[in-house]
């Protein structure tokens, strides 16, 4: 144990923090390091889930200790992209809970067919299943032509497969059911070419998606939009960088924008708690109402008269 001696003008707070693990104090300089050489600020992921990584990495590629990893990296920026894979879980799917899906087309889609031009930032979109999905939504609800998705993540390689539509045959079967329960409304064969092992979805649901690299941790915002989708990163962070990332989103949506999140995550306990309502209960699907008691004041169809 070591003591923390934090002093207040009249008061005398002494707080007994556990001593950190050296495997701790490792992965902090590890990280510090990636950051300070490199740039990529894995410094307020949640530390549980990053050290775990990087410890199943580490085992993998045979590194003794987080020390020798250290050296390897720092030296060696060809290393880099296999690192950066390992830290980051890229697990997604087609029209993945596909409750939210449904909750979207039929209390979000009504409110996005008020307006002529409608932007979605989906944030940390993976290998891009989940942007796809919303690209056939938005066209079953005859919203596409009147979209733009921007589509980011902080990884280029999981980029690269999400800018190429094509995806493996094999999950067709499951995605197609999470289609249906989604409420899709055609044949989900329709959307894509099969090719020996490969699905290769239609280049037109790609033409108003711009995919791009975007760091959460440490860019900032690069347009207005309507709706921001951000599912199944935040649970990845500590709250430092939850704070960040949900000033970063409140400031990014317009009025009444839209938020959806993953199932584990939520708006609750954070600074913008009263800053949004829920569209649907549990559906993490939250509608920014701006400073609470505005709502009351002013609705959505008055905003769009004005
Ligand atoms: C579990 S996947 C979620 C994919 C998709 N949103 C979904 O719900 O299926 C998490 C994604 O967040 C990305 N990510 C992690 N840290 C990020 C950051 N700092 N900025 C942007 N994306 C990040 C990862 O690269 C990964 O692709």
């Amino acid at each position: 144990m070591h003591e923390v001696i934090i002093t207040n003008y009249e008061l005398r707070i002494i707080m007994i923090l556990p001593k950190p693990s050296l495997e701790d104090i490792e992965i902090h300089l590890l990280l510090e390091g990636v950051y300070q050489y490199y740039g990529y600020d894995f410094r307020n992921y949640a530390l549980s889930s990053i050290k775990r990584r990087i410890l199943s990495f580490m085992q993998l590629e045979g590194f003794a200790n987080i020390s020798i990893l250290q050296e390897r990296l720092l030296h060696n920026p060809n290393y880099l992209e296999r690192f950066l894979l390992a830290l980051t879980v890229n697990v997604t799917s087609m029209f993945r809970d596909p409750s939210f899906y449904n909750t979207f087309r039929s209390q979000v889609i009504p409110f996005l067919q008020t307006y002529p031009f409608i932007r979605v930032w989906h944030a940390g979109c993976s290998t891009g299943e989940e942007v796809y999905s919303m690209a056939i939504l938005l066209e079953e609800e005859g919203l596409y032509h009147r979209c733009r998705i921007y589509a980011t993540d902080t990884n280029e390689k999981v980029l690269q497969n999400a800018k190429s539509g094509i995806f493996s045959l094999k999950l067709m079967q499951e995605y197609t059911q999470l289609y249906l329960k989604a409420g899709g409304k055609k044949s989900f064969s329709e959307y894509y070419t099969a090719a020996y092992d490969n699905a290769i979805f239609r280049a037109s649901l790609r033409e108003n998606i711009v995919f791009a690299q975007h760091n959460l941790a440490t860019d900032s915002s690069f347009n207005e939009f309507n709706v921001i989708l951000c599912r199944n990163v935040l649970i990845y962070f500590n709250q430092i960088l939850q704070k960040r990332v949900h000033e970063l989103f409140y400031n990014s949506l317009c009025t009444f924008g839209i938020l959806g999140l993953g199932r584990q995550e939520s708006i609750r306990f954070t600074p913008y708690e009263q800053q949004y309502e829920e569209i649907v209960k549990g559906e993490k699907i939250y509608r920014k109402i701006g400073v609470r008691g505005h709502r009351d004041a002013l609705t959505h169809r008055d905003f769009n008269r004005k």
